[in-house]
């Protein structure tokens, strides 16, 4: 697989999932070399690896780490059916999770009675595959975003939809790589994503590994910026997109589209298909995650807040699909209305 130049959050080498350990990022680069199912869903709860199509292929890895040392065929259901189980409820909004062990589990069905070898190096495959369409959909998705974008623009975007929450490149920040390489675009500002600094933290991290000019903000001050003509469009990644095109994505993401759409500014989502859930009518079905309050109360381990102050934190809110201008995805950009935009996609 070709993905030696990209950041690459998760891979698979002899027989162990690597991590780039994103909670210890941008001040030191860990490798964790993880070789136990239960290891990696842990550490997709404690978010060191995120991001809704990373957390898929981890997880999808996580599956042929599950099944590794199993030599007895009688214990192979029931195995399989904990392995999934515990991966899936690791973190509950990304469905591109779920998505990922259904192709797995499909691999399962079709491959269990070939016997064990056979069916361990199908699993590894899928997960290889899985990590290779990624990254295919994320330069399709790239090269229609960028085209999207005016001449010398200035990009806001939110958390870090980029190569580290995906298996390389990234979605909107894959359209800002494009449109960089384009030469389309002036600078990206980037929110810096409170509680957990996902902008501040990776996404100035990935933007400084390409020398993409980028301009940190607090998460507050997107409105008056927008007031003072400094955005030309917001461009966020999703973790679960509805049937009507409602999305749910990190927490922020909301008052953004409000106020770009106050301020008339182009509001685009970027995601592969994998993120589109038609099980989901509206973003009313998307299931949110709330986090601990310790999120919040702390930085880094740094208590801000008096001991004993309650905190709310929701993890994710869901954006209107009125209030989004277009979804970008590796099969076209789809406009409103969306219902229709997005059944011509769905496979
Ligand atoms: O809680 P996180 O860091 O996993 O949230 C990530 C996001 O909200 C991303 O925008 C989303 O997963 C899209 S990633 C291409």
């Amino acid at each position: 697989m070709e993905r030696e130049r990209l950041i690459t959050p998760v891979s698979y080498r002899d027989g162990a999932v690597e991590l780039l350990d994103q909670t210890r990022l941008p001040q030191e680069t860990v490798v964790l070399k993880i070789r136990d199912y239960r290891e990696l869903a842990r550490a997709i709860r404690e978010m060191r690896v995120r991001g809704a199509p990373a957390i898929g292929l981890a997880a999808a890895y996580g599956v042929v780490l599950g099944l590794q040392d199993l030599e007895d065929k009688a214990q192979l259901d029931r195995r399989f059916r904990e392995v999934l189980e515990e991966l899936k409820r690791t973190r509950p909004t990304a469905v591109n999770l779920s998505w990922a062990l259904e192709r797995m589990a499909r691999v399962y069905r079709r491959e269990r009675r070939r016997g064990l070898a056979r069916l361990k190096e199908a699993l590894l495959a899928e997960a290889e595959e899985i990590h290779r369409e990624d990254i295919e959909a994320n330069r399709r998705i790239g090269r229609f975003g960028a085209e999207l974008l005016p001449e010398g623009v200035t990009v806001l975007t939110h958390c870090n939809a980029g190569a580290l929450a995906t298996g390389g490149y990234g979605t909107a920040l894959g359209v800002v790589r494009s449109a960089w390489e384009m030469g389309r675009l002036r600078k990206v500002l980037v929110s810096e994503t409170r509680p957990l600094l996902q902008g501040a933290r990776l996404t100035a991290w990935e933007l400084e590994q390409e020398g993409i000019p980028y301009e940190l903000i607090t998460d507050g001050m997107a409105g008056w910026l927008m007031a003072r003509g400094e955005v030309g469009a917001v461009l966020v990644g999703a973790d679960r997109i509805a049937r009507n095109g409602d999305i749910a994505n990190k927490i922020g993401t909301y008052t953004l589209a409000v106020l770009a759409h106050h301020h008339q500014i182009p509001f685009y989502v970027a995601a592969p298909t994998s993120t589109l859930d038609p099980a989901c009518l509206t973003g009313k079905e998307i299931p949110l995650e709330e986090r601990s309050p310790e999120e919040v109360t702390q930085i880094q381990g740094l208590r801000l807040a008096p001991a004993g102050a309650r905190a709310r934190n929701p993890a994710f809110d869901v954006t209107p699909h009125e209030l989004i201008s277009a979804i970008i995805t590796e099969r076209g950009v789809l406009r409103p209305p969306f219902a229709e935009a997005i059944a011509d996609v769905l496979p």
